[in-house]
């Protein structure tokens, strides 16, 4: 293999929402630190182009669609890396969806159902899944990715705000859980990061984007690799003390 760091050597690490933004720096980023990576998402062709150019640098990668709203898709790409190559160690519980800037008072049920049903109960699907699978292999880590939104209040956004905390709130429980038996389950909390969600969301509310970076200590989007290093980091066994927590990889925005 090329270019190989070694942070995940051996490791069987699942990523959702690996088709695009940070999920598909995080698949990058985890195949060249020795991972065996399966990308899961909707996007078949996307993930397939993604897929293909990992295994054309000799990284080990599959992929596998999957709508993480539905628990048969959740089960099936967990066995599907089973199947692949042999069994789970990391997950990178990255698939989510952003949702309008809207006063909560105009809101529809829809909203809700749709980025409560992606948020929070697509990783609910993903948690028992692979928390199974990670049972019958000794152990394993999980990173759900959460968001600043998880931690404080953004504007407009109750229903992102309280999917995100939700988040949270699974990571604790689950790390609680299973710590004894050898899981950990961590957190991100990324701040504004360069993706088809902030592209979307700065495009349709002008001012938006100067607003975010003038509220960043640091003052600017991260890049999606600068997120996806942070779950390389909680995946790989150099963590190994670390369980339950949330980071912050938001350019000092919770602490300003
Ligand atoms: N960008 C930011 O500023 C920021 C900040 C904090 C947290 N986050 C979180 O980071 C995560 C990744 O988002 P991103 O910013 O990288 O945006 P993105 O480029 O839009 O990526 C979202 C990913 O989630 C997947 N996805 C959405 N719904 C899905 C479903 N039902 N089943 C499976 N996959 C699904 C999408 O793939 P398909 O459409 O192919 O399914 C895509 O791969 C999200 O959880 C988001 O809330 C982002």
């Amino acid at each position: 293999m090329s270019d190989t760091g070694g942070l995940l050597r051996d490791k069987v690490i699942l990523v959702t929402g690996a088709s695009s933004g940070i999920g598909a720096a995080a698949a990058y980023l985890f195949a060249r630190e020795g991972a065996s990576v399966v990308l899961a998402a909707r996007r078949r062709e996307k993930l397939a182009a993604l897929t293909a150019e990992l295994t054309g640098k000799g990284f080990r990668a599959s992929s596998v669609v999957c709508d993480v709203t539905r628990a048969e898709d959740a089960r099936s790409a967990v066995e599907h890396a089973t199947r692949c190559f042999g069994r789970l160690d990391g997950a990178f519980n990255n698939a989510g969806i952003g949702g309008d800037q809207t006063p909560l008072h105009e809101m529809g049920d829809e909203v809700y159902d749709t980025i409560l049903g992606t948020n929070v109960r697509g990783l609910w699907n993903c948690l028992r899944a692979e928390i199974g699978a990670m049972l019958d292999n000794g152990g394993g880590s999980i990173v759900n990715n959460s968001s600043v939104a998880g931690l404080v209040a953004i504007p407009t956004a109750a229903p992102y705000v309280a999917s995100k905390h939700a988040v949270v709130g699974f990571t604790r429980a689950a790390a609680d859980e299973y710590a004894r038996r050898g899981i950990r389950v961590n957190a991100l909390a990324p701040g504004s990061t360069r993706s088809e969600i902030t592209v979307d969301w700065y495009a349709r509310n002008p001012g938006l984007e100067d607003a975010v970076h003038a509220l960043t200590p640091q003052g600017r989007t991260a890049a999606p690799e600068e997120v996806a290093e942070a779950a390389a980091w909680l995946l790989s066994d150099r963590a190994s003390y670390v369980t339950g927590t949330v980071m912050p990889v938001d350019g000092g925005y919770v602490n300003h």
